[in-house]
């Protein structure tokens, strides 16, 4: 058989910046975090499976991928990762062929869709996995082992999704590993047809490939910045229901205060660790300076910065023009993509390859 699925990226509004000590290898995060699913950013998978030996034949955005490659690595390690629950996973052979309709640099990123697209497409794939192909929160779970910010990418739904950490990592807990990986899923908390006049707009401010990968850089983040206990507090305790309320009410000002609140704290506990890191760059700077000047007489946009310079920007469709003739003006329309929230991870019948 062969199976294909889509998943979409998603952009983090509360972000994820740490693995709970006690389980990295099932990749528990220290906190929750909050998500919008993008509609026009996806990743496509198309599996074939056939009985074997857990060999993978991968090829993504059309150029074959060596055993040697970083990209391979991560696919082999993520199989072994799912085969300590399934271990039927490595009793097949795979033609793995992915294709984003992207570009894999930084702030675009595809290790989210690419994983949650993986996962969708194996569950469909192999019969064992029959109960698990519209189960959101074991595949949410699941697409986890691969990256932490595959998980939110699952939900069918979309829209807004909130990723639970399941367990305080302050706390010693005597839990088994099966258990500890169950509670950490995603879900949705509101589809996007609760807020279609919400616009999202990707931008590309620089191409350089991620200089820190945000796996090496979370993990010093805890060992070294003083404030990072502190931080996980305040956004899991506070941050987490101010956002939801805001959604809630669909209340954009607060939404987007919180939002520029939640990116500037990530990059301070950034900042913090030692070494330190540093994502944003001059042109970063130049986003956030132009976006308070649009904010002066009363909040229109919200920029928020994941592991990369690149900013997302998000506004409400009545100041749209005026936010994109601001952006433009910094960085040219060819590097703006306009789109807005959308559904999560799905089926589709047109294989690739
Ligand atoms: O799951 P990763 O390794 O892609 O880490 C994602 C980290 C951030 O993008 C910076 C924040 C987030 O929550 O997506």
């Amino acid at each position: 058989m062969t199976t294909t699925a889509i998943a979409p990226t998603n952009i983090a509004i509360v972000k994820y910046w740490g693995k709970n000590p006690a389980f990295e290898n099932l990749l528990l995060p220290t906190k929750s975090s909050l998500s919008f699913t993008v509609k026009d950013l996806y990743t496509k998978t198309t599996v074939t499976a056939k009985k074997g030996s857990g060999q993978i034949d991968f090829t993504l955005n059309k150029k074959k991928i060596l055993q040697s490659m970083k990209e391979y690595e991560y696919v082999e390690e993520f199989l072994r990762k799912v085969s300590q629950f399934f271990p039927f996973i490595l009793k097949y052979d795979y033609k793995i062929i992915s294709e984003n309709n992207f570009p894999t640099a930084a702030g675009f990123a595809s290790s989210a869709s690419g994983f949650a697209a993986l996962i969708k497409a194996l569950a469909g794939e192999l019969k064992e996995f029959e109960n698990l192909r519209s189960d959101d929160r074991q595949l949410s779970a699941l697409a986890r082992l691969g990256s932490g910010s595959a998980t939110r990418s699952i939900p069918s739904k979309g829209g807004f999704v909130i990723w639970h950490r399941g367990l305080d990592y302050t706390e010693k807990v005597k839990i088994s590993q099966i258990d500890a990986h169950n509670c950490s899923y995603a879900e949705t908390l509101f589809e996007p047809s609760h807020w279609p006049e919400l616009v999202i707009i990707y931008a590309k401010v620089g191409k350089e490939e991620k200089k820190i990968k945000s796996r090496a850089g979370m993990r010093t983040s805890i060992d070294t910045n003083p404030l990072y206990g502190g931080w996980v507090k305040y956004e899991e305790e506070e941050m987490n229901n101010q956002v939801i309320e805001a959604m809630k009410a669909k209340n954009f000002p607060k939404l987007a205060e919180l939002i520029m609140k939640a990116s500037n704290n990530l990059h301070q506990i950034c900042l913090g660790t030692y070494p330190p890191i540093i994502y944003l760059t001059q042109k970063s700077m130049e986003i956030i300076d132009a976006i308070s000047e649009l904010n002066k007489n009363g909040i229109k946009a919200a920029y928020t910065f994941d592991a990369g310079p690149n900013p997302v920007i998000f506004c409400i469709a009545k100041n749209k023009d005026e936010v994109m003739s601001s952006l433009t003006k910094i960085m040219g329309s060819e590097n703006l993509v306009v789109t807005s929230m959308g559904p999560g991870a799905r089926y589709e019948s047109k294989n690739l390859g």
